[in-house]
């Protein structure tokens, strides 16, 4: 099973059941012409993308057509190389993402709570990706009537799609989305829960989930109701110093007895002769519940200060942007 469908396979599944996400079309230098065509039926930004890896320069966002089509030919005339002997011309989507999951026995399904997370290791969302440096559920942006139009144009036909083509899934799906102008658009499906996203998502199940889970090995999804706690949930992720580029391990952790009230997920860490060590990029998430966002997260930020490891690192702003 693919974990990851983001790509042209995604797309046609897409198409073929009619979920919404940006415009695509995939063109080589025997298709130029077409590709020129393309994107002149675009509405401009337009973003070139080279199929292949070209050391993460490959993605072009151009602001007009002409501009669009000269890099077209660049690309498709080697300009990355055989990076760019397939180019995908995608349509630019200027919104705000956030992940919905379900989990379906292959017929039925249950949506989980819905969340969002911060996966740049800079504040204001800058500098390189990471794993993910915290989370938020539930997310003030996704109104009821949001989720509607999520299960229905979405999750609804990703299910029957699904089923359709036969393929056997039982699991969860995670929908990547974007919210287009009070619209959602789907970026990516993964066949898992997401990191950090689970770490606000589970905790705000208060069904038990391996009857869930259990349910959808069945095929009983039907039977089972799912609740979901209202409180609102926020993680913080502390990181070493360094992440995600060069780090150090073994870094003994202090405090982790007096970060109390809050839910302390171990990722990077081991034990070591009697101490709780660094063991990894992503060190531990502080989770915690609020009446609100703000609330949950001052008290994952309350314990963050009083957990300390030599160059800890965390993002003070999550949820600068709802
Ligand atoms: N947080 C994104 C992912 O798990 O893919």
């Amino acid at each position: 099973m693919v974990l990851n469908w983001k790509g042209a396979i995604s797309k046609s599944f897409m198409e073929e059941f009619n979920i919404p996400t940006a415009n695509y079309g995939e063109f080589t230098a025997e298709t130029l012409d077409e590709g020129l065509a393309y994107i002149a039926k675009q509405t401009p930004p337009i973003v070139l993308k080279a199929d292949g890896l070209a050391a993460g320069k490959g993605v072009l966002i151009l602001d007009n057509i002409l501009e669009a089509q000269e890099e077209l030919k660049d690309m498709l005339g080697g300009k990355f190389g055989d990076a760019s002997s397939t180019v995908v011309i995608e349509e630019f989507l200027d919104g705000i993402e956030f992940s919905v999951f379900a989990i379906t026995d292959g017929n039925d399904y249950k949506i989980l709570p819905v969340a969002k997370d911060y996966k740049r290791i800079g504040e204001g969302d800058q500098g390189l990706n990471t794993g993910g440096m915290g989370a938020i559920s539930p997310l003030p942006f996704v109104d009821d009537e949001l989720m509607r139009k999520v299960e229905e144009r979405i999750i609804k036909p990703t299910i029957e799609g699904i089923a359709n083509r036969e393929l056997d899934y039982i699991g969860f799906v995670f929908f990547g989305l974007i919210c287009v102008n009070g619209d959602p658009m789907v970026i990516e499906y993964n066949c898992r829960m997401g990191d950090p996203e689970t770490e606000v998502v589970f905790p705000r199940i208060k069904s038990d989930l391996v009857e869930l889970m259990q349910a959808a090995y069945k095929g009983k999804l039907n039977e089972v109701e799912i609740e979901i706690d209202e409180r609102t949930a926020a993680t913080v992720f502390l990181v070493s110093g360094g992440y995600p580029e060069a780090y150090e391990k073994g870094k003994i952790i202090y405090g982790l007895e007096q970060a109390l009230g809050s839910l302390i997920f171990h990722a990077g860490t081991k034990s070591d002769q009697g101490d709780i060590i660094t063991n990894g990029g992503r060190v531990i998430a502080i989770t915690s519940y609020g009446a609100d966002f703000k609330e949950a997260l001052n008290k994952s930020y309350e314990n963050a200060e009083l957990i300390e490891f030599t160059k800890k690192n965390y993002r003070r702003d999550i949820g600068f942007d709802l």
